[in-house]
């Protein structure tokens, strides 16, 4: 087992510098704070720096740039020592995954140039060989191959629905649940997935700062419990005491249900439709080396859920 190395770093040497991109996004807002505690010089990446400016720590530099712009990210890059690749283009085009390879492509060639040690990436799960993998999912494996195939060393983890207050799956779920009392739902329903909590792969992510350096790897993470998305929507239900009656249609399509599921979900309907789609696809975790490699142990799901509603009830969300 390889425990992460956290020996401190005398203060006579100069301090690694991390790169965040994605920092006002869900994982990376929640990431940045954690960096900031760490030993290291932090820098993000942002295309819009007045909207995180007030999230970020006074020592935090924030360089303006998008993932699409090969300039910008020569300028962010400069002396990065790992930096986190946090961003997906699901929000921004309909032809996404050629946006997200592109981007991922800018990406490896800016930290290549620039002599990055290591990136640090957060994909999804889904199996390879699926030929009916949602062009979502696809789209997030395509980027971990992109990105290590820079021959930067680079750490992907591979999550199903992470599961916290607005995260954008969890959201999915949630928002299906509390607004409807019936649900005719898809064959999705019978899916197994095997979700995560929020605070577990924030966990995962940091501690990938302090592994020795070696070979790029792929860890999947997930709590132990492998669960349909039905039960995960009669679990949240049953935590915020709200009786829920659900159908299973088979006929009922995912793009379908992604129409009427747009009705009732916060998620842009775009983003919503290429979300729906992958809740066709069983997401688990098939190789378990993250556990031996890392001490964490991820919480099973109702844990993760009761967590999410607490930081739901603290931030004012329901
Ligand atoms: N949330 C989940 O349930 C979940 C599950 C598994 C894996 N993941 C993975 O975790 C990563 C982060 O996801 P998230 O949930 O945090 O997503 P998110 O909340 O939608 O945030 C996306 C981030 O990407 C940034 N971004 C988008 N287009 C960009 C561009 N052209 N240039 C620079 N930045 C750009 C956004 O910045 P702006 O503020 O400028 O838009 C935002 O900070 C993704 O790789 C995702 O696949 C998430």
């Amino acid at each position: 087992m390889t425990e992460p190395n956290t020996t401190p770093i005398s203060p006579k040497v100069k301090r690694p510098l991390v790169l965040l991109t994605g920092a006002t996004g869900y994982i990376g807002s929640r990431l940045l704070p954690l960096v900031e505690q760490r030993n290291v010089r932090v820098r993000c990446l942002a295309r819009t720096p007045d909207k995180l400016r007030p999230q970020a720590a006074e020592s935090t530099e924030i360089a303006e740039g998008d993932v699409l712009d090969r300039h910008s990210l020569d300028a962010a890059l400069t002396g990065v020592t790992t930096a986190y690749y946090l961003v997906h283009l699901m929000a921004s085009s309909s032809d996404f995954e050629k946006q997200d390879r592109e981007a991922a492509e800018n990406f490896r060639a800016a930290a290549k140039k620039a002599r990055v040690q290591r990136i640090i990436y957060l994909g999804g799960l889904g199996e390879e060989a699926d030929p009916k993998l949602s062009a979502h999912l696809r789209s997030r494996h395509k980027v971990g191959k992109i990105l290590r195939a820079s021959g930067v060393e680079t750490v992907e983890f591979r999550a199903s629905v992470v599961i916290g207050n607005g995260s954008l799956s969890f959201d999915l779920i949630r928002s299906l649940t509390n607004r409807l009392p019936v649900m005719i739902c898809p064959r999705w329903l019978a899916t197994p997935t095997q979700p995560i909590a929020v605070a577990d792969v924030l966990d995962y992510l940091l501690k990938a700062l302090d592994l020795p350096a070696g070979e790029s790897q792929v860890f999947e993470i997930g709590s132990s419990d492998v669960v349909t998305y039905g039960q995960l929507i009669r679990e949240y239900a049953r935590q915020r005491k709200l009786r829920r009656w659900l159908f299973s249609v088979p006929l009922l399509t995912p793009y379908l249900s992604s129409l009427w599921l747009g009705l009732v979900t916060p998620a842009t309907a775009e983003v919503g439709r290429h979300l729906i789609e992958g809740l066709r696809n069983p997401t688990i975790v098939r190789d378990k080396k993250a556990l031996d490699v890392f001490s964490i142990r991820p919480v099973g799901y109702r844990q993760a859920i009761e967590q999410a509603l607490n930081e739901s009830y603290k931030e004012g969300a329901g």
